[in-house]
């Protein structure tokens, strides 16, 4: 079958690149969607069985870094879209090992970048590579009522954040440089299903149906901005389509929460939903050492997107969080599947001296 266009999206096998491919694959069968994921600790294709079967979809286990690997695809699959999720993508990972998120984060977008650059020969017309960032390369909002803005300057804090702001700054260079078609999208926090287990929503829905601890950093104060990823996904097709190249649009779901409050929240649903008699889960509540250099605020205004394109969140946070918390007990298995593996030790490593 001849495909209109060859969509390489990275990272389609982690938690929001599952939903942007499920949402290219079923919304445009002419397009050929080419899945290129190395499948590490936080790749999942069980994300995807829904899927896999499509004719419109091909999956490739494969390391952004590897330049002579991405080029071939770019050149085998007449590549003329790219949507970049791929990346190490946990703070707390990344205070631990900062190597491998250089490598994956500003190394592997740099080898996609050059792939498209040398495969598209200056032919850029229809050609497009969409970088998908955070907004925690812009650091942390001390003051109330201030919102990070497209116009923010760069000010990041984790080894995460560093290397997400690093590769940020070689996708716009490469536009500048060589005219590559780029655009940049910085997001606020995503929860909703697939996401895996080391952060905070779908780690503490199993810690509660476990009843086991439930580590709140620091005070749990800090403050996040929480998208339904489905949502975002609905941004990144919109954006891929419609979005200006060399643009940067900000994408948040005006839904700031303290984490504590938001931890009381999913305490209730969980309890609620599990017939535990409600809030007996908040005694699993422990306050354990802050995360070393917690930011303690992000807020996105996300006016740009809304009045350029028209884009606006379309779920409730209370929907979106009575589905993810549904989503999270009714797949056990899933979580079971995660848990069990590579993940579980690492994490007894990681809170053994808290
Ligand atoms: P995730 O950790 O769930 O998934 C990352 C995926 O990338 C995995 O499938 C993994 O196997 C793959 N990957 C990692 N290293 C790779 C490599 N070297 N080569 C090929 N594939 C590799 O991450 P996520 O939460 O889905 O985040 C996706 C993107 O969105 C990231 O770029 C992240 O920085 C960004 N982002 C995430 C959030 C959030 O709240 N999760 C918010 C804003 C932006
Ligand atoms: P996380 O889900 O790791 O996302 P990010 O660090 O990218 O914002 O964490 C969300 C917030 O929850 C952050 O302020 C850190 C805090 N947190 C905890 O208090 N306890 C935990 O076990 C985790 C994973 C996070």
């Amino acid at each position: 079958m001849k495909f209109v266009r060859n969509i390489l999206i990275t990272g389609g096998a982690g938690f929001i690149g599952s939903h942007v491919v499920r949402l290219f694959v079923n919304k445009y069968p002419d397009y050929h969607i080419i899945n290129l994921d190395k499948l590490t600790y936080a790749g999942n294709l069980a994300n995807l069985e829904d899927i896999e079967d499509s004719p419109n979809y091909t999956f490739v286990k494969a390391d952004i870094c590897d330049f002579d690997t991405v080029l071939n695809l770019f050149k085998e699959y007449a590549i003329d879209g790219v949507i970049h999720l791929a990346a190490e993508s946990h703070v707390d990972r990344s205070i631990k090992d900062p190597f491998t998120f250089a490598q994956t984060n500003v190394m592997g977008t740099l080898s996609l970048l050059q792939a498209a650059k040398v495969c598209w020969d200056d032919h850029f017309e229809d050609k497009r590579f969409y970088h998908i960032s955070t907004d925690e390369v812009y650091g942390s909002l001390n003051q109330e009522g201030t919102f990070f803005t497209e116009k923010t300057s760069y000010d990041p804090h984790s080894p995460y954040s560093a290397s997400k702001a690093s590769s940020d700054h070689f996708v716009r260079a490469f536009h500048d440089t060589y005219g590559l078609p780029t655009i940049v999208t910085n997001c606020s926090n995503n929860y909703g299903p697939y996401q895996f287990p080391e952060k905070l929503i779908p780690l503490f829905i199993n810690n509660i149906r476990h009843q086991k601890p439930l580590p709140v950093y620091g005070k749990g104060l800090n403050v996040r901005d929480w998208l339904y990823v489905v949502d975002h996904a609905r941004a990144i097709d919109l954006i891929f389509h419609k979005g200006k190249i060399a643009e940067t649009y900000n994408i948040g779901g005006f839904n700031e929460w303290k984490n504590i409050d938001l931890i009381k929240i999913i305490v209730k649903t969980v309890d609620r939903l599990l017939g535990f008699a409600p809030g007996s889960s908040e005694r699993l509540i422990t306050y354990v050492t802050d995360r070393a250099g917690h930011d303690l605020r992000y807020a996105i205004d996300s006016n740009k997107l809304k009045n350029e394109l028209g884009w606006e969140p379309s779920l409730q946070f209370e929907e979106g969080i009575e589905e993810t918390v549904r989503w999270y007990l009714e797949h056990q298995e899933w979580m079971d599947r995660i848990t069990s593996g590579e993940y579980e030790n690492y994490y007894k490593g990681m809170y053994s001296n808290r």
